[in-house]
């Protein structure tokens, strides 16, 4: 019965368990171990030969994990589920686990810092080709892609400028060219898109954000089809990167996921106030919002969004100092990195998360200096207006409709 649930709400609260198999228990139990016991010797050597299902050491798997995995896998419409100790390691054991020296990875121009570091430094000291391709404009990706494109990878919305990428319409040209299409989904979360149903072959999060919700945890999340969920597990989680979730983790995050729609309703309706809010004020250049009309991929955003979710990146007319200045006056936004919090937080890409590119990097890839990113939390909106409001430059301050 569980499994049969419509809904994305109740799916998130109940897929994939029944307490009555549980001793009653409303709350899956945690599996604290490292390893299981065999029934005898054979059965042992069975399950490592493959040819018997069970639990052999929780590097491979383990039973709270599995549900996590089957929920996620659930919500986003995929087949199967990984869960890893971070979003970098779902990213990295992922594209080591499908990518081979030779190779060429199409991403998009902005990533988060440490992705576009992994990718530049890492893939490609390995022998892996990195092309770097504006994917907003799905028309580049058919001009780009050769025989030896093996995947394309990108973030919608892209952290930290928000721009958005047409996941049907890119999927549709790799696949023509043999190449599959892993996407982040970290900002929007399968609540708000799910890639997988619009063509993409991978998804990947970082479960620190939404997922978790409660910023008191570190954990990535990639899912796809069966058989290549189980190559990244015995290859680029189990070998490569040992980078496997720990229990406690799993289980926090089941219980994020309860609240995953509740929350994210509040941070979209909350994101859309402060948007429009940060829009009127004097003090304020740019606004990149999904949801704002005027945001260059509005049309976009209302196809592929089920709503344009709880990141916003501005500039302050007054240029970085001027941002670097009103962040210091904040008394309620949390000066950090990380999102998809209950607390609202800001930070500054250039110096902070994409410190990682080189300044030349940062320009070339649509990263201004002076772009600032808020992660719209769940406070009353009023209060985020009222800090952000005795925080900005005095002398452009007037009340903002
Ligand atoms: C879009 C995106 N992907 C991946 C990551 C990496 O996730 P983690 O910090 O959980 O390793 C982050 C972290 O900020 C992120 O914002």
């Amino acid at each position: 019965m569980t499994n049969t649930l419509k809904g994305f709400a109740s799916r998130a609260i109940h897929h994939g368990y029944d307490p009555l198999d549980n001793e009653g228990a409303l709350t899956p139990p945690l599996h604290l171990t490292s390893t299981f016991a065999f029934e005898s010797a054979e059965a042992g050597a069975e399950m490592f030969a493959g040819e018997r299902q069970g639990h052999v050491y929780s590097r491979i798997s383990n039973p709270t994990l599995d549900l996590l995995e089957r929920r996620v896998a659930k919500l986003e419409g995929a087949e199967a589920g990984l869960a890893l100790s971070s979003g970098m390691g779902a990213i990295t054991a992922t594209l080591w686990t499908i990518l081979s020296p030779g190779d060429e990875l199409i991403v998009d121009e902005t990533l988060y810092g440490c992705t576009f570091a992994f990718m530049r430094h890492g893939l490609a000291k390995w022998g892996v080709k990195i092309t770097h391709v504006d994917l907003t404009d799905p028309a580049n990706l058919s001009a780009a892609v050769s025989e030896k494109t093996r995947a394309v990878y990108f973030e919608t919305p892209a952290n930290p400028n928000m721009r958005l990428v047409d996941i049907r319409a890119v999927s549709a040209i790799a696949h023509d060219a043999g190449a599959l299409v892993v996407v982040d989904n970290t900002y929007a979360t399968p609540y708000l898109t799910r890639p997988i149903e619009l063509g993409a072959d991978l998804v990947v999060h970082s479960a620190t954000k939404y997922l978790g919700g409660h910023g008191d945890l570190v954990a990535g999340l990639v899912v796809g089809g069966q058989e290549q969920i189980s190559e990244i597990r015995l290859i680029g989680m189990k070998d490569m990167t040992g980078a496997v979730m720990a229990p406690f983790n799993a289980m926090l995050i089941l219980r994020g996921l309860k609240t995953l729609a509740l929350r994210m309703d509040r941070h979209c309706a909350s994101a859309m106030e402060t948007a429009l809010w940060l829009e009127a004020h004097p003090a304020i250049g740019t606004v990149y919002y999904p949801g704002l009309k005027s945001f260059a991929q509005y049309e976009l955003a209302t196809q592929q969004m089920a709503n344009p979710g709880g990141m916003i990146a501005f500039e302050l007319k007054g240029g970085m100092q001027a941002g670097k200045d009103m962040m210091n006056r904040l008394e309620m936004i949390g000066r950090a990195v990380s999102l998809g919090d209950a607390e609202t937080l800001i930070q500054h890409p250039a110096s902070m998360t994409h410190s990682t590119y080189t300044p030349q990097e940062r320009q070339a890839h649509g990263i201004s200096d002076g772009l600032v990113r808020l992660s719209v939390g769940l406070e009353d909106p009023a209060d985020i207006f009222a800090d952000l409001e005795q925080a900005l430059p005095r002398d452009m301050k007037q009340t903002a409709a």
